[in-house]
């Protein structure tokens, strides 16, 4: 897809792997500088030095996005080294460990809404502060097919994934007369390193079996889903806001 973001910075969380690092990678080859934040930094910094490598402009944070302090950290140190932050996409998550609701654990509830759930409200919360003095800024969140039905043994990240859709919608309005657009992105079935988790977690059957349920027969990749993130975060979709896009192969129409 060819969207111009010269000139613009844009920020990615969980940007050391999978969907993450697809669009990191989209943002910079699109002329973006780019803020790679994970709070795995060996392989955020590994990323961004291969991008700067190839001629981009990049900046590697380690941030883990369950903590205000790293998060709020991280919004000031991309504007202190770029200047300005135009594009974030809040991509940073985890499963849940696999159980019934009776079986779910206070521990793994914290966890999975620390970063999942929590983590976006508190990206959006530093964003729009540093958007709001600019008076511009776009900003896509990350939830799945997930915030959009239920899932048996995965409540706790449907759950926060129908939050973060929640969040979007509530601050897309607080912020649509203020030049700042929100929107969330629901991936389905993309082939990415927590994918390759989930078969590793006994769920390789649960995972076939649904994607011979996808009406284009085959998972997502990567690219599709950053394809979307920078259309959303682009001018050609300036009258956008406040939507939750499914990138799915169609497996949901709600
Ligand atoms: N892969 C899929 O099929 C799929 C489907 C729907 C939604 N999603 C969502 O897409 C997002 C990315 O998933 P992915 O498949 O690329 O997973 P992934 O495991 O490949 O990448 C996730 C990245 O997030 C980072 N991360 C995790 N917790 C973090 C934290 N607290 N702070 C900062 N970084 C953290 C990890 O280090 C990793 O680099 C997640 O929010 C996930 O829920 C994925």
């Amino acid at each position: 897809m060819i969207l111009s973001f010269e000139n613009k910075v844009a920020l990615v969380t969980g940007a050391a792997s999978g969907l993450g690092l697809a669009t990191a990678k989209a943002f910079a080859e699109s002329g973006a500088s780019v803020v790679l934040a994970d709070w795995n930094e060996k392989a955020a910094q590994s990323a961004a030095r291969e991008l700067a490598a190839q001629g981009h402009k990049t900046l590697a944070i380690r941030c883990d996005v369950s903590d205000d302090a790293q998060v709020e950290a991280m919004v000031k140190q991309t504007v202190a080294t770029f200047g300005k932050l135009d594009a974030a996409y809040n991509n940073a998550g985890v499963q849940n460990v696999l159980a019934m609701t009776a079986d779910t654990t206070r521990e793994d509830y914290d966890k999975v809404m620390g970063i999942n759930l929590r983590g976006v409200w508190s990206c959006m919360k530093f964003e729009l502060q540093q958007m709001s003095k600019q008076g511009s800024g776009v900003i896509i969140n990350c939830s799945s097919i997930g915030g959009r039905v239920g899932g048996a043994e995965r409540g706790i990240y449907h759950a926060a994934k129908h939050g973060v859709i929640g969040f979007t919608r509530s601050a897309a309005l607080e912020y649509a007369a203020r030049g700042i657009r929100i929107n969330a992105v629901c991936p389905g079935l993309i082939w990415t390193p927590m994918a390759d988790q989930m078969v590793a977690a006994g769920q390789g059957e649960a995972l076939k079996s649904m994607e011979r349920s996808v009406p284009m027969g085959r998972v997502g990749r990567p690219e599709e889903i950053a394809d979307a993130v920078l259309w959303l975060s682009s001018d050609a979709a300036s009258y956008v806001t406040g939507q939750a896009i499914s990138v799915d192969g169609g497996l949901i129409m709600p």
